[in-house]
């Protein structure tokens, strides 16, 4: 049995999450045969979760049974290959190292900023213990629906599609999930969900710190690019640098800094008051060597809501945000 032969059976086996051969869809990461005979491959799937399992056992009884090798080891990655015609989805993870620095703020208002510049926009609330985006968007929470190929749909609202724990919680009894299942809830946000058609992006809105969340959008959308929010206070602007430099570290591209609750608008003489410090955006942009995007002020929304109108002076800066993240992301 030679390797030709090898890789011909290996390149007929059909990948079902694209329904097409793995020659077709660049399934094959590699392939080699070892000194001992032992069969080495790496695979891509578009269904890493579903489908690890039976291609599996596919491959195996093919490599050792059919072909007779002595040994085989395999390993399974995500798939990145993009079908002709179909465009795709790009991914922005909103990062900050400290917590409530307003990262699900910035996420839920880039989002409505995107949107009113005329963007297909989704949101995975990757916090699963402090789940804010549905309060955020107000999204009334229902039970979910699921595609033919059990694929859940989001819930949507002023055209933001959302996808959270929240939807998955009895109302007002906080979550008691231990790691290993929030572990699996959220490789379903990332591979599970039937966004809208031609979605241009999606907004992951991250917990605090630079944990396993972090690591599984590493493994699950490593593509992703990373938004990184920042008070002007130096100590959140330390942690913010690190989270940062950790993306940065494993791979992802940062694409800037968002300096939130940068000043307070007095509205007796127009001045701005440094309530918070300042410097601390600037700090964590040149650290990163990326820019600051912008600049948002202390201060709720005119309508009561929690997202602002484009009319609004914070609505304003969160536009020239949104037209900054669209060019970066070639969206
Ligand atoms: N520019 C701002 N002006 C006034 N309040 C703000 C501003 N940005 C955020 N807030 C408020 O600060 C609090 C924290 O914001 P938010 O929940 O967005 O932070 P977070 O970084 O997502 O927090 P966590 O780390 O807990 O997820 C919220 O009550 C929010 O309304
Ligand atoms: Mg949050």
């Amino acid at each position: 049995m030679t390797y030709d032969d090898l890789r011909k059976r290996i390149d007929e086996i059909i990948d079902p999450g694209y329904n097409k051969p793995f020659k077709e869809v660049n399934g094959i990461k590699k392939l080699v045969i070892g000194p001992n005979g032992v069969a080495e491959l790496e695979i891509y799937l578009k269904d890493k979760q579903k489908h690890e399992q039976a291609i599996k056992i596919q491959i195996i009884k093919l490599v050792k049974i059919e072909l007779g090798f002595p040994g085989i080891k395999i390993d399974f990655f995500e798939s990145e290959f993009v079908p002709e015609g179909e465009k795709p989805v790009k991914y922005l993870a909103v990062a900050s190292g400290k917590g409530g620095v307003g990262k699900s703020t910035v996420t839920a208002n880039l989002a409505a900023a995107l949107i009113r510049q005329g963007k297909k926009v989704g949101i995975i609330d990757a916090d699963v213990y402090g789940a804010s985006i549905p309060n955020i968007l107000k999204v009334g929470i229902k039970p979910l629906s699921s595609t033919e190929d059990e694929k859940m749909i989001p819930l949507e609202k002023n055209g933001i599609e959302v996808i959270s724990t929240e939807f998955f919680m009895p109302p007002e009894k906080p979550l008691m999930w231990r790691g290993p299942m929030l572990g699996k809830m959220l490789v379903h946000f990332f591979s599970g969900v039937k966004w809208q058609n031609d979605i241009d992006i999606i907004l992951i809105d991250l917990p605090p710190g630079t944990g396993d969340v972090a690591l599984d959008v590493k493994t699950y959308v490593p593509k992703s690019k990373i938004l990184v929010v920042t008070t002007p206070h130096v100590n959140a602007s330390h942690v913010a640098v690190k989270a940062g430099i950790g993306a940065q570290n494993i791979g992802h591209e940062v694409i800037g800094v968002v300096e939130n609750m940068s000043y307070y608008l007095n509205p007796c003489n127009q001045k701005r008051e440094f309530i918070f410090g300042s410097g601390g955006g600037d700090t964590v942009a040149k650290k990163l060597g990326v820019p600051v995007l912008g600049q948002i002020p202390i201060g709720q929304p005119q309508n009561g809501d929690f997202l602002f109108g484009g009319q609004e002076e914070a609505g304003k800066i969160y536009n020239q945000i949104a037209t900054q993240v669209i060019l970066e992301m070639g969206i």
